[in-house]
């Protein structure tokens, strides 16, 4: 088996390949880029207008004094900068507009690759990681797409017309401005890399910083308990750190890199100024051609210096595309079956399974085989750690078997739709999970259309979790709280009781459903399961004996292997693995 499953594979993601990607995102919406992008290009030309004027205005209002020119340059000031709103509220509006909607496409496309995703990958993960991605990382991408083409496309416009106007104006000038190109050029490369870096440096403590908080906003009770403020501040506030740190390394690079990139504009402007003083070329140009110039000149600048800060916005934008992207890659859970029965019989067979989690802990399951045939009730008993949940979770393929196979009504489950499979299952798993929501929605949860209440409320009585949820003032549409922390352990798995008995499947999964029950609550809701479990097939994990005596047979495990396998008299009688752990159990004064 592969270790590392969900490593994608390297893509060489060089930044132009994931920034194509990003686009990709924005491709469908080029229709309102294309009149963004148009509004940018009126603005930059904006820009050489104003320089533009300033020839005239100089010239021919001071110098000629020309009364026609006078009174036309204000109005066309005013006419310019009218025209600049229009075009900056088009550009800025439009591709933040495109900006919104790819933050939303991404983020949707991540919620659903994430539903899909297998549970091995969610073992590997924490959720507080996760969680940074949907927040953190995707604002960076927005910021990318939208802030970077705004300042590539405005500004590159307008350094090209102002560059256009110099030119015209004046060659040689211009072109000792060119001289400063290559090494602006020069020094964003240098800055790329260590940026590039720096910025994935950020979004991990990010990560970090979110993970320790959604750590301890959990385990709450166990910090005040163990007393563990102390340790959970101290390693908050490490991560805190190293996520200012991080920044600061970002801030200081830009804040090198946008002045000296101007200094060496300022070089090139003293240059000009210099030769233009020149008395051999004093005599050549004009007062407006040279004050048109140098403005053109000095407009260069911010937009030069936007250009500079461009690469530590990309640079932040492609490390969280980078990182949204293997997200995105990683492969989703093996779908490749096409049965769908309506109604499964509910045989099930084990063929020699064996399971790894880990390579280098060894197998859980070894050699697992068995058949459960149809409307059987197969108790699964053994030590902790023995393996028995991690058998129930092979059945609805929340993971597939390392070795050998499992066969539902004689058919490999990999033949199975995932989705035609899963319905055939109702699950209660160790360790209940409750959404925020109402208790009949918690119940129907999952249910394709609203069932009626009356559907609802039997399965809440089979359940007996009726006689609770009674007693309360809202009844049924009583809100649980977050993973029903406002229920008690066995209401909580009482109404997963009832979740998994309204769905009515064929096959039905029990592991340790009953355990913060006491005895006499157990004892009632067996009795009353009894008559439902008759026509399914159920596997029926337990600690306490006592609730699965009446399985029609019992399965031992131990280390991942099966032990014994029989009635309950057999193994008694058979007095191996299972007798003794009854007879531990009877010994028990705690459990009758
Ligand atoms: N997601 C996981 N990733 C890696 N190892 C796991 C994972 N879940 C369980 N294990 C390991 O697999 C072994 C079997 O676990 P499993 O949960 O199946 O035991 P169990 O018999 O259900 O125990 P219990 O009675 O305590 O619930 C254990 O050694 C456990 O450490
Ligand atoms: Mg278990």
């Amino acid at each position: 088996m592969n270790p590392t499953p969900f490593v994608p594979p390297a893509t060489g993601t060089a930044g132009t390949t994931v920034y194509r990607r990003l686009l990709g995102y924005a491709a469908p919406y080029w229709k309102v880029f294309v009149v963004a992008a148009l509004g940018m290009s009126v603005y930059g030309a904006t820009d050489a207008g104003f320089a533009a004027l300033m020839k005239p205005m100089l010239d021919g209002s001071f110098v000629r004094r020309d009364p026609a020119v006078i009174r036309m340059i204000p109005l066309l000031l005013i006419g310019l900068f009218l025209l600049r709103m229009a075009a900056g509220f088009l550009a800025t509006y439009g591709m933040s507009w495109v900006g919104r909607r790819v933050v939303m496409r991404l983020r949707g496309d991540l919620f659903h690759h994430l539903l899909r995703l297998p549970v091995r990958f969610y073992d590997a993960i924490s959720s507080g990681q996760l969680l940074a991605r949907f927040t953190y990382h995707v604002e960076q991408v927005a910021h990318a797409t939208t802030s970077v083409v705004t300042i590539l496309v405005r500004d590159s416009l307008t350094v090209v017309a102002l560059l256009a106007w110099m030119f015209y104006l004046n060659v040689e000038f211009s072109l000792i401005m060119l001289l400063v190109g290559p090494v602006i050029a020069l020094m964003v490369r240098v800055l790329t890399r260590r940026l590039r870096r720096v910025s994935a440096r950020i979004q991990n403590s990010v990560e970090d910083v979110s993970q320790i908080a959604e750590e301890a906003i959990e385990g709450n009770r166990e910090i005040k308990i163990f007393g563990a403020q102390g340790f959970e501040a101290g390693r908050f506030d490490r991560a805190n750190e190293a996520n200012r740190r991080a920044n600061m390394k970002l801030i200081a690079t830009n804040a090198v890199a946008t002045p000296l990139s101007q200094l060496v504009a300022a070089v090139a402007l003293a240059g000009v100024i210099y030769l233009a003083t020149l008395p051999s070329m004093l005599a050549d140009i004009t007062v407006g051609t040279f004050v048109s110039f140098i403005t053109a000149m000095l407009l260069l600048l911010p937009p030069l210096k936007r250009l500079t800060s461009l690469n530590a916005i990309l640079q932040r934008g492609i490390a969280a595309g980078e990182s949204l992207f293997a997200l995105l890659d990683t492969r989703t859970e093996a779908d490749t079956g096409t049965l769908h029965p309506r109604r499964v019989r509910g045989a099930v067979e084990y063929r020699s399974v064996g399971f790894t989690y880990d390579v280098s802990k060894g197998p859980v399951l070894e050699e697992i085989s068995f058949r459960v045939e149809p409307g059987e009730m197969l108790a699964i008993v053994g030590r902790s750690g023995s393996g028995k949940s991690t058998l129930g979770s092979l059945l609805p393929r929340l993971y597939d078997p390392t070795t050998g196979c499992i066969l539902l009504d004689g058919i490999d489950l990999r033949a199975y739709r995932l989705d035609a499979l899963r319905e055939q299952i109702a699950w209660v798993g160790q360790q209940v999970v409750l959404f925020n929501d109402t208790i009949a929605n918690n119940i129907a949860y999952g249910c394709c259309g609203a069932p009626e209440e009356a559907r609802i409320r039997a399965a809440a009585e089979a359940a007996h979790a009726m006689e609770f949820i009674e007693r309360l003032p809202e009844g049924l549409a009583t809100r649980v709280g977050e993973n029903g922390a406002l229920l008690s352990g066995g209401q909580r798995q009482r109404i997963a009781i009832a979740r998994a008995l309204l769905k009515d499947a064929p096959l039905l999964i029990l592991d340790e459903a009953t355990a913060s029950l006491d005895s006499h609550s157990e004892r009632e809701i067996q009795a009353g399961l009894e008559a439902l479990l008759r026509d399914r097939t159920t596997l029926i994990i337990a600690h306490r004996l006592s609730s699965v005596e009446r399985a029609d047979r019992l399965l031992v495990l131990d280390r991942g292997r099966i032990v014994e396998i029989g009635t309950h008299a057999e193994l008694l009688a058979r007095d191996g693995h299972y007798a003794a752990l009854y007879r531990t159990q009877f010994r028990d004064p705690v459990t009758p």
